[in-house]
């Protein structure tokens, strides 16, 4: 299974105090070296990690695809076209959560969506959609044309993390914490079940299948065993796991964990 390493974690310690250390641009041969298939970027509207200069530099030196997340804005589309990216992945963008809690509302938001495809495939640059686990939005990408979709994998971790993990119920927003464990089990069964559905149905109508969102060592395991997943987009985690380990250690860690 391929790795995606999302670098924006790098990011946001710097920005922590505005300064020039670390630079995500550092962790670009790190990453090639540990063995990671692309590089992910999230260029957010409000700059709060990611800058437009990094975006530039990363794009232009990195000898990994790039793999661009941004929302539909025009703003953001025109940049996309101007840095042509190998891939750019349209993700939705709220300006006050902490990170992106959900997937496209891709059936309320097509005619956008269809103009942003269009500039960005007449780049040549391969799109993908970060969706919810849902059919209607396997559909609509379809119907889209674009090359890839991304499953947000939030809800799988959050349910992982409340019944393995004991964490505190404080950090999580779905109402079912509150659950008994079985309640937790089946509902993580489900989660895994509805993956494993969709990716196939994705993957058998064209569409090249990525997950991403909260995803561990811990939890990467059942969707390691969901086949007609590609690709993974991995961030936080593996950052976390760097300040104790080193980032290459971190990501060779994650590549052993996704071996089929
Ligand atoms: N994929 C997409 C589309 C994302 O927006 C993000 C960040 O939210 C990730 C993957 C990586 O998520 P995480 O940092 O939780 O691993």
């Amino acid at each position: 299974m391929k790795l995606g390493v999302n670098i924006d974690h790098i990011a946001v310690l710097r920005e922590a105090r505005k300064v020039a250390q670390p630079d995500p641009l550092d962790a670009l041969s790190i990453c090639k070296r540990a063995g990671a298939d692309q590089i992910t970027i999230h260029l957010r509207e409000d700059r709060r990690h990611i800058q437009d200069s990094d975006a530039i530099n990363i794009i232009n030196l990195s000898s990994l695809p790039i793999n661009l997340e941004c929302a539909i804005s025009k703003e953001m589309i025109d940049i996309a076209c101007k840095l042509k990216p190998h891939r750019v992945t349209l993700v939705p963008e709220k300006r006050e959560e902490v990170t992106t809690e959900g997937g496209l509302a891709v059936e309320g938001d097509i005619d956008r969506l269809k103009e942003a495809i269009k500039r960005l495939q007449d780049e040549q640059i391969e799109v993908s959609l970060f969706i919810d686990v849902s059919m209607s939005a396997v559909d609509a990408s379809i119907d889209l044309g674009v090359e890839w979709i991304e499953f947000h994998t939030g809800k799988y971790a959050n349910i992982y993390a409340m019944l393995y993990a004991n964490l505190a119920k404080s950090h999580h927003s779905i109402e079912e914490l509150d659950l008994p464990r079985d309640e937790l089990k089946k509902m993580l069964d489900c989660e895994i079940f509805n993956l494993r559905l969709l990716s196939c149905n994705a993957m058998q109508r064209g569409l090249r299948v990525a997950s991403g969102h909260g995803l561990n060592m811990e939890n990467i395991k059942d969707i390691v065993a969901i086949e007609t997943i590609e690709e993974v987009n991995i961030g936080q985690s593996i950052v976390a796991r760097a300040v104790y380990t080193g980032l290459e250690q971190a990501i060779i860690d994650m590549k052993s964990a996704l071996i089929r």
